[in-house]
């Protein structure tokens, strides 16, 4: 049985993640962690995600290292925000538990601390801002298909629910980097984020990145490759939340054993190259 620690265990990503947790033959909650003042403290995290009594009480942060040290576990899952899960990893890594965080928005500062850490204190670590299976499927697959069909024209279009504030979507922007990358173009000069009026005929060079807004779109991403006479589109389409979740437990099975003392990605959760 891997023995998991989660931290921001009440959130709606780490709620979702205990409640899979439960499903797993492999795995167990063994200690639930939330922000400091919390009117949850003390309450079974089991009974507050609706799967019954666990028997693991939510804690605070600021009891972090001894609750990792009491529960015996072996892998810490944080889905917070970026700043408390620089802290969080720095104790985490210091008792010797392996690391797998989904926290998104770090600073490069922050980012280097964590590597640091993990680094210096050996552990397996899995950290990836998307988590989704398919997702990185579908970058792997971009990246292979960009280089063979690189004479032709890219366009990248994605689609989310008219909720979301920003855009074009952090996946659709990694979709894009992938493959100027893979192609050797620079991303500062090839990228074109819609277009409206007299734009001049497109380069060959250009990809295009376009945004769509409306009703409850969890997440499309289409990347077509139009040439002469044909076209190749690829696209994912996320329905829920819980297509981070499995994810997850695919890199909580795999942390235990993941290389020592460096950050591992999904690329290698799901043996992707
Ligand atoms: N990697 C992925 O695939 C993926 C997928 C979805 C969301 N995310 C990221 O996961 C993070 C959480 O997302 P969410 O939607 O669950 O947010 P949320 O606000 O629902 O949950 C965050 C939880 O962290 C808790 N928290 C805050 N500070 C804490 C601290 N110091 N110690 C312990 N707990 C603390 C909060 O009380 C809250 O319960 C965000 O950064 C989000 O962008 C990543």
């Amino acid at each position: 049985m891997i023995k998991v620690a989660v931290t921001g265990a009440a959130g709606r990503m780490g709620s979702g993640i205990v409640r899979k947790i439960t499903e797993q033959e492999d795995m167990e909650v063994v200690a639930a962690i939330e922000i400091p003042n919390t009117p949850l403290e003390g309450k079974d995290i089991g009974v507050h995600v609706g799967v019954g009594e666990l028997g693991v009480e939510i804690v605070p942060s600021d009891k972090l290292e001894e609750t990792l040290k009491a529960s015996g576990a072996e892998v810490l899952v944080d889905f917070t925000i970026a700043p408390a899960a620089v802290e969080t990893i720095k104790i985490a890594t210091a008792c010797g538990v392996n690391i797998v965080v989904g926290t998104t928005g770090f600073t490069d500062e922050q980012m280097e601390s964590n590597i640091k850490n993990v680094e210096e204190n050996n552990v397996g670590a899995v950290i990836s801002s998307n988590m989704a299976i398919g997702v990185n499927v579908f970058f792997n697959t971009l990246k292979k298909l960009a280089p063979l069909l690189y004479d032709f024209d890219i366009e990248i279009i994605e689609a989310h629910h008219n909720q979301k504030e920003d855009a074009p979507s952090g996946t659709a922007m990694t979709a894009f980097e992938v493959i100027a990358n893979e192609l050797d173009r620079d991303p500062e000069e090839v990228g074109v984020f819609g277009r409206k009026g007299l734009v001049g005929k497109r380069t060959p060079e250009e990809i295009g990145v376009h945004a769509i807004r409306g009703g409850d779109i969890v997440g499309d991403h289409t990347v077509m490759f139009v040439g002469d006479g044909e076209r190749l589109e690829i696209k994912h389409q996320a329905h829920t939340r819980e297509v981070f979740i499995a994810g997850v437990i695919r890199a909580i099975r795999y942390s235990p054993n993941a290389k020592k003392g460096v950050v591992s990605s999904m690329n290698d959760v799901l043996g992707l190259e």
